[in-house]
């Protein structure tokens, strides 16, 4: 039989980190520095809340939106940690990991060729989840002389009539670079002076040890331009439970959000 598949989906190469990590998946041994993911389990105290859950009879449909208890402890962490204000009910979505969230803003936000700025190199997914929505990467290159950084100038450069939004990912999978709260302002200004929306892939934030992270959203005038994506794989080590959000403005976040289950 000769299977319908989409043009889309047939034109998107196989991901490279995938290959590697299938073929060193379970060998003794070696060493995997394929996918970012921390060297230990789940700490024990997250199991056993997950287990007593279960326990509990915790296993239904929850809203679309996510579970409103979860959301309220995220929209209370980025309080506390960041002194960021979101709405739970409205402001605040639950994901499978940041990869649906990043598919999600996506699908919500692009129509046909519209453009999506993505540092190059990046993290192997945006590329994929931008064009299956139908919009267009446009890849900035960032090479090793700047700190394998997005410079503000060359960001505006970039922008053209169909340019909606700006993919950051800081500190950055693979090359590491992370970005100063002076070095954000400068993006900061650009987001604004083209009206980019900015998608900010924030997942390796806690991993941060050289200098405070700065959450985008935290810089002036940015929260309503900004969608904050973080998740719990990587500073939980909570890889293989695909558990994320997205954080930003009512008009996305809760797109189409209300009514039916998810799965139903
Ligand atoms: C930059 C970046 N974003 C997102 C993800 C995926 O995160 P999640 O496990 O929450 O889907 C990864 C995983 O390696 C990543 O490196």
């Amino acid at each position: 039989m000769k299977y319908p598949i989409s043009k889309i989906a047939q034109q998107i190469p196989p991901s490279g980190i995938r290959q590697f990590f299938d073929l060193v998946i379970g060998m003794k041994d070696i060493i995997s520095l394929g996918v970012g993911e921390p060297d230990f389990v789940t700490p024990w105290n997250i199991r056993e809340s997950a287990i007593f859950s279960l326990e509990e009879g915790y296993t239904s449909y929850t809203s679309n939106k996510g579970l409103l208890e979860l959301r309220k402890e995220v929209a209370h962490h980025l309080l506390r940690k960041h002194g960021l204000e979101y709405d739970p009910e409205e402001e605040i979505l639950i994901t499978v990991g940041v990869s649906e969230a990043k598919d999600l803003v996506m699908r919500a936000i692009l129509n046909k060729n519209d453009k999506v700025l993505i540092a190059e190199p990046s993290y192997v997914s945006y590329r994929p989840l931008t064009e299956l929505a139908g919009g267009k990467a446009v890849y900035l290159h960032t090479p090793k002389d700047t700190g394998f950084k997005l410079l503000p100038k060359q960001i505006e450069k970039a922008c053209d009539k169909k340019t909606r939004a700006i993919l950051l990912n800081y500190p950055s999978n693979p090359t590491g670079t992370s970005y100063t709260k002076k070095e954000l302002t400068g993006i900061a200004k650009v987001a604004e002076k083209k009206n980019l929306l900015v998608i900010s892939d924030e997942i390796y934030g806690d991993l941060t040890y050289d200098f405070e992270h700065t959450p985008f959203p935290t810089l002036p005038g940015m929260k309503k331009r900004t969608v904050y994506l973080n998740g719990f794989s990587k500073a939980y080590a909570m890889t293989g439970w695909r558990v994320g959000y997205a954080c930003g403005p009512r008009e996305i976040i809760s797109l189409r959000a209300d009514g039916c289950h998810r799965g139903a």
